[in-house]
């Protein structure tokens, strides 16, 4: 009898439970006899042991379902070392709850964070599979993450609506997009909504270039200019500060974002009238898209695989069109960010982009 525990941990996305629906199937129907524990919220229901057993019931009807069944929350790396308020070693307790269930493996869906959790329990002797979850693609050794479609789809629907405010007002609308450190949502949001500029943390920009490229549509007689801005863009003057310094600025800011000062400047600059719209975590909810169902299926069955096969240490990713194992150790805490230099990037503005650089 195999005794599998799961778990969803950091931001949840679409496609969770499609993925966990793979996994699962694809262990139930190879024969072997198993046991399902799903840990709840996260790593805390590794810490603090709660859990549930799941049965097939439980993953059916759930291959459309947004979110997570198990619930998910945020376990920051940077503190898991340390005890919690009551003193528990949690990198421990996990350990303990771990080997009291007599778990033969962890599944991790998570994100870059929950990943390096998962690799240090898997340098502690447990054995994990993971799965490459977030809406920001920002994860190293795959080329895509399941959720980031989902979202793409729906930035990608938002830049599309505000596309017929803009022109009736004559406005500069600022769509937010979410990303975290990297630019992937709000790249390819920007091209699929046909954004006029596309502001990315891996090209700081120039506000001067934004308006100029604002000013330049003036002259060719569009009514509107639509700019899609990363939550993590930063300016090149910001770029220069140091992190120090940054934070401190953030912290001061009189705005909630980036966004807001970005539209007081192009308001001041050009004298055109600024809206901002921040989709914010619409972009993690609903329905994954088909896309993500079938990505975050297969991905579950390779999972589901590599624990029939008790092959650990492993997440499933994505790479040149194949899905393949890479290790935990070669993937965990490194960030995959765009290169400034990449195809997508000189094609963009081969399409008329504007980065502001
Ligand atoms: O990592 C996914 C993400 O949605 C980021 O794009 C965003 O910066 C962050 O999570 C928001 O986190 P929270 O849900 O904790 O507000």
């Amino acid at each position: 009898m195999m005794r599998i525990g799961m778990l969803t941990s950091g931001g949840d996305c679409q496609a969770l439970n499609a993925a966990m629906r793979g996994v699962v199937k694809c262990i139930a129907n190879s024969g072997e006899e198993v046991e399902f524990y799903g840990f709840l919220n996260g790593y805390k229901g590794l810490i603090y042991s709660d859990f549930r057993m799941l049965t097939s019931r439980d993953f059916s009807g759930i291959l459309t379902k947004g979110g997570t069944i198990l619930g998910s929350s945020r376990t920051p790396f940077k503190t898991i070392k340390d005890p919690d308020e009551n003193g528990l070693d949690k990198v421990e307790a996990m350990k303990q709850n771990y080997y009291k269930l007599k778990l033969d493996c962890l599944v991790v869906l998570g994100g870059n964070g929950s990943q390096k959790t998962a690799n240090l329990l898997s340098e502690e002797g447990l054995n994990i599979v993971s799965l490459p979850k977030t809406i920001d693609n920002d994860l190293w050794g795959t080329d895509m993450t399941f959720g980031f479609q989902s979202a793409v789809d729906i930035a990608t629907g938002v830049i599309d609506n505000i596309h017929t405010t803009a022109d009736s007002h004559g406005r500069v609308f600022i769509i937010e997009v979410m990303g975290h450190k990297v630019g992937w949502l709000t790249l390819n949001a920007g091209i699929a909504g046909g954004a006029d500029v596309v502001l990315i943390p891996e090209i700081p920009y120039d506000i001067d270039k934004v308006c100029n490229a604002i000013r330049a549509r003036d002259e060719h007689g569009s009514r509107f200019t639509i700019i899609a801005v990363a939550e993590g863009a930063i300016s090149k003057k910001d770029a220069k500060l140091s992190k120090k310094e940054y934070k401190e600025k953030v912290a001061n800011r009189k705005y909630p974002s980036v966004s807001y000062e970005i539209a007081e400047a192009i308001q001041k600059k050009t004298g055109h009238e600024v809206r901002v719209t921040v989709p914010g975590h619409m972009q993690r909810g609903g329905a994954p898209d088909p896309y993500d169902r079938v990505f975050a299926s297969r991905l579950g069955a390779e999972a589901g695989w590599l624990v029939l096969k008790r092959q650990y240490g492993y997440m499933v990713a994505y790479k040149n069109r194949e899905i393949v194992k890479v290790p935990l150790k070669d993937i965990a805490g490194k960030l995959k960010s765009v290169s400034p230099d990449a195809g997508i990037i000189k094609e963009a503005k081969a399409l008329g982009v504007c980065f502001g650089d």
